[in-house]
């Protein structure tokens, strides 16, 4: 039986490095004051419709939607933002805390998208959200944030592409400007685009046929239709991620696939040493009218996601991945019966004092003992024969150093506390 198309296992080793990418994401956010959240995987589909829009790719093509017994449309979430709209409207949440709002999330998303390198059907996102704040120094803050993480994470050679789309008086102009532009080429572009063309001519920057992206090169410029507001706004943060050292790069056709994006759009992109390019490692942007169009009052937001799967792909190119927090620590070597009952209760004290502890259940050799500590990438051994238990002692072998030394069996957590006081 084979996987699902899109899809992919995490082996214990891999698991773990997801792990350790998402507990160093959640610590910069936290850093940033930010608090975890929490939504459904499904959510009913007109949740989507109306929040990412249906002139987006994703919900008009890569949406896994289906009915449940009672006949509901039902999506399996594409993202996370309009799910996390949904529930502080719900909730009310912008009603009895301080805003800005901030709160993070991690897990799974799902999209019918064509299976490539870096693209998957179901893969995992790490994002953020502040809603209720529409200075433009929560932009820069939320910015730097993803900037941070990335660095925390190891990534400095990471490029931020930004845009603005401007507020909505803008992009009805831009978006006139673009109909204008295409109108004599529309007849020859394809079917995606000539549909993109009367539901949201911006989309047609998206396309990635190659006859289309020619036509598109020369299409006009957001900047050049942007208010006066939305111009001084973009210069603003400009100036301060300069001020900040935050190294950007101006893309004029940066649009975004989702209908929320007002203002501030941005990604993050990164190519690994080898050359592999999965794509935009993150993205996100400014939204003014989701809250509202889900319900609630007028608020701004602003937010982005990471691609953890690309985050894990560009680290492991790079020999980036973070250490394997959660190894064997101690294995424990029992010889004979009598040792390994021994073994259990000495085992589950070392747990409870928090260290990983394994012991072999077999009957077996020393030296094979040794072997499987090795495999388990073990520091410690601690070897239990019958002289042992009688005398209520074990004996603790530093396996990197191959020292060994005799320690009272009810000392040996201390002993283990001990040394790691010193290493500190
Ligand atoms: P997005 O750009 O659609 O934005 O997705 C964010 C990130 O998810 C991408 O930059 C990429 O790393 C990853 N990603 C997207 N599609 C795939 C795929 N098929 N396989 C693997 N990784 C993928 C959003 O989802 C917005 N909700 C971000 C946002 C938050 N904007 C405001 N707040």
């Amino acid at each position: 039986m084979q996987n699902v198309k899109g899809t992919h296992d995490l082996l214990p080793e891999e698991a773990s490095s997801f792990e350790s990418i998402e507990n160093l994401l959640k610590k910069v956010a936290s850093l940033f004051a930010y608090k975890e959240v929490r939504t459904p995987v499904i959510e009913p589909s007109e949740l989507f419709i109306r929040g990412v829009g249906n002139s987006s790719d994703v919900v008009r093509k890569e949406m896994y939607t289906f009915l449940d017994k009672a006949d509901r449309s039902i999506s399996l979430r594409p993202e996370f933002t309009a799910g996390i709209i949904r529930m502080l409207v719900n909730n009310k949440t912008y009603a009895t805390e301080e805003l800005p709002l901030k709160y993070y999330y991690v897990g799974p998303v799902f999209r019918y998208d064509r299976p490539q390198l870096g693209r998957y059907r179901q893969f995992n996102q790490f994002g953020v959200e502040s809603v209720g704040n529409n200075s433009y120094f929560n932009d820069v803050e939320v910015i730097m944030m993803a900037y941070s993480m990335l660095i925390t994470l190891g990534l400095t050679n990471v490029k931020l592409k930004i845009n603005s789309i401007g507020d909505d008086a803008s992009r009805n102009n831009y978006r006139q400007a673009l109909k204008d532009y295409f109108a004599p080429h529309i007849e020859h572009m394809c079917e995606d685009c000539k549909q993109r063309y009367e539901l949201n001519p911006l989309r047609i920057l998206d396309c990635k046929v190659e006859e289309d992206i020619k036509i598109a090169e020369n299409a006009p410029i957001v900047s050049e239709y942007l208010s006066k507001e939305s111009e001084e706004r973009f210069n603003n943060i400009l100036a301060l991620l300069t001020e900040y050292e935050i190294p950007y790069e101006v893309d004029p056709y940066l649009v975004r696939g989702l209908d929320y994006y007002s203002e501030t759009v941005f990604e993050f992109h990164y190519v690994s040493s080898n050359g592999n390019n999965y794509g935009a490692i993150g993205g996100g942007g400014h939204y003014h009218k989701l809250v509202k169009e889900l319900g609630g009052p007028d608020l701004p937001g602003i937010g982005f996601s990471f691609g953890v799967e690309r985050l894990y792909n560009v680290l492991k190119d790079d020999n980036l991945l973070p250490e394997d927090e959660d190894k064997v620590f101690i294995y424990i070597m029992p010889m004979g019966l009598a040792a390994r009952k021994y073994a259990l209760s000495l085992a589950s004290d070392l747990r409870m004092s928090g260290y990983i502890t394994d012991y072999c259940f077999d009957d077996c050799k020393l030296s094979s003992m040794f072997k499987r500590a090795e495999k388990k990438q073990a520091k410690y051994a601690l070897i239990i024969g019958d002289n042992e238990v009688n005398n209520e002692k074990v004996v603790i072998k530093d396996l990197n150093k191959q020292e060994q030394i005799e320690v009272p069996a009810a000392e040996v957590v201390d002993f283990f506390d001990k040394l790691a006081d010193t290493e500190e």
